[in-house]
């Protein structure tokens, strides 16, 4: 799914204007024209450019599985519901580890192969720009994570009972056929089949459970767009709480190896309240439903804003209570979720807004002001050579984006005053509402917020510059 309503009047025009005035919409099962061609096999991120896939926008996938957690496999279908943005002749979707066994396209068997992570799939005719298709893949096999030298290890995770699937900037394609970049945002409706005694947790809105056989179908709907690493499932001896805040189904779930009382269920059980906390400043909270998922894994050390229902490493309540990352992770839901990259290069937009939403928190907890947290980063900050705009793709995790993130926007907030960078935090959320965002847009934005402040040097400085700017 993607944003601009222009680009798709454009479309429109494209398909109605072209060729000897024939409805070029019209299915004819004539041979695909000589302007048909492959979709790209990526989306042409400039940081990880074999990321997701060219040619095709997807606007909702359906995905049914079934986890057998004595064996590892999944076997499952997806059903893409996807518009063409060019003349197809094949297109691709990325797919990790695990093998296509049928595919159609609009009812009808499609030929697929396999290229690495990728599959390839040719429709029997060719897709003119601007239709919409419907893709149904059934896939299966034993699913592994994605290892990325420099970031860590994405995607599914194989557990004792069951099974979790986080990673960011790849996750989903260890478990479903997808295009794996955050450009493209589809909505979500995950069907997944388990033993009966274990829970399923995901994203979004729960549906009807139901049992047959031994085997229990959990149900999960995303209705609002979503960015494809924030796909998350969590299979095995969960502890699930479900309340309503704010009129939304609030569900957070904590394993049963986790005390119920403990530091990680006090700490998510805060939830709600960070929220409306975080409401006061960014504006509405942009999801049909909340909550958080504690998994208990050695090798999740992260935690992950996977949308509406963030992913929490238990290593975060090792100290005792934590509300600083639950206040991270849902400052994420405005910042990185409802709007999301277009381009990775651009992750301070999600991490320093995160960070920047802890040291609101923090100033609301009365533990240290905004100006207090600032200057504690200032002057411990050690690396002024890595740009926060431009932190290289083995670098957007590194503190040039996180912590010196947040202290541009701190930067920016003093140059534009404390009342115009409210406002900005707030209409920028609201403008982009279930978009795709870049920095030149967030700089164009505080621009027009600022009205007539000068903020270039600001953003040169902050952003690109290579040397530690001046306390602003
Ligand atoms: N975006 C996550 C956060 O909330 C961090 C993810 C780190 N991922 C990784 N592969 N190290 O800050
Ligand atoms: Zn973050």
């Amino acid at each position: 799914m993607k944003r601009g309503l222009a680009a798709g009047i454009a479309a429109v025009i494209a398909v109605g204007g072209c060729t000897s005035g024939r409805n070029s919409t019209t299915d004819r099962p004539s041979a695909p024209a000589a302007s048909f061609a492959p979709g790209a096999p990526g989306a042409g991120d400039p940081y990880f450019p074999k990321y997701g896939n060219g040619g095709y926008d997807v606007g909702d996938y359906d995905i049914k599985a079934r986890f057998d957690p004595a064996t590892g496999r999944l076997d499952g279908t997806a059903t893409i519901t996807a518009t063409a943005t060019q003349d197809l002749s094949s297109f691709n979707l990325d797919l990790a580890h695990l093998t296509a066994s049928e595919v159609t396209v609009d009812g009808r068997p499609a030929t697929s192969r396999a290229e690495g992570n990728e599959l390839v799939v040719t429709p029997p005719v060719g897709l003119p720009k601007g239709r919409p298709f419907t893709t149904v893949v059934k896939y299966g096999g034993v699913p592994e994570p994605i290892n990325n030298e420099a970031l860590g290890k994405g995607g599914w995770f194989r557990t004792a009972d069951g099974a979790f699937a986080v990673g960011q900037p790849e996750s989903a394609s260890t478990w479903f056929p997808v295009n794996d970049h955050p450009s493209d945002k589809a909505t979500y409706k995950l069907s997944m089949t388990v033993p009966d005694g274990l829970e399923v947790i995901s994203n979004g809105v729960p549906g009807p459970r139901t049992s047959a056989d031994g085997w229990t179908t959990w149900n999960w709907s995303e209705g609002s767009p979503m960015a494809s690493y924030l796909a998350t499932v969590a299979i095995g001896q969960y502890r699930i709480t479900t309340s309503r805040h704010g009129g939304k189904p609030m569900i957070v779930a904590v394993p049963e190896s986790v005390p119920a009382d403990g530091p990680a269920a006090k700490s998510l059980a805060r939830t709600g309240e960070i929220t409306d906390f975080l409401e006061t400043q960014f504006g509405p909270y942009p999801f049909d439903a909340n909550g958080g998922v504690v998994v208990a894994d050695d090798r999740l050390d992260y935690a992950l804003e996977t949308q509406s229902r963030p992913v929490y490493g238990d290593t975060f309540f090792s100290g005792g209570e934590n509300s600083t990352v639950v206040a991270h992770e849902l400052g994420h839901q405005w910042f990185g979720d409802s709007l999301a990259l277009e381009r990775w290069q651009d992750i301070w937009l999600n991490e320093g807004f995160a960070t920047y939403a802890e040291w609101l928190w923090q100033e609301h907890e009365g533990k240290a002001t905004v100006a207090e947290s600032f200057d504690r980063t200032y002057s411990k900050f050690e690396d002024w050579s890595q740009p926060t705009g431009k932190p290289g793709p083995d670098g957007i995790f590194d503190p040039a984006v996180y912590d010196r993130g947040a202290m541009t926007l701190y930067a920016l907030r003093k140059a534009m005053g404390d009342a115009a960078f409210a406002g900005l935090l707030k209409s920028w959320a609201a403008r982009n509402r279930d978009g795709n965002v870049t920095t030149d847009e967030f700089i164009a934005a505080a621009k027009q917020a600022a009205g007539g402040v000068d903020l270039d040097p600001v953003f040169q400085a902050w952003l690109y510059g290579t040397t530690k700017p001046p306390r602003p």
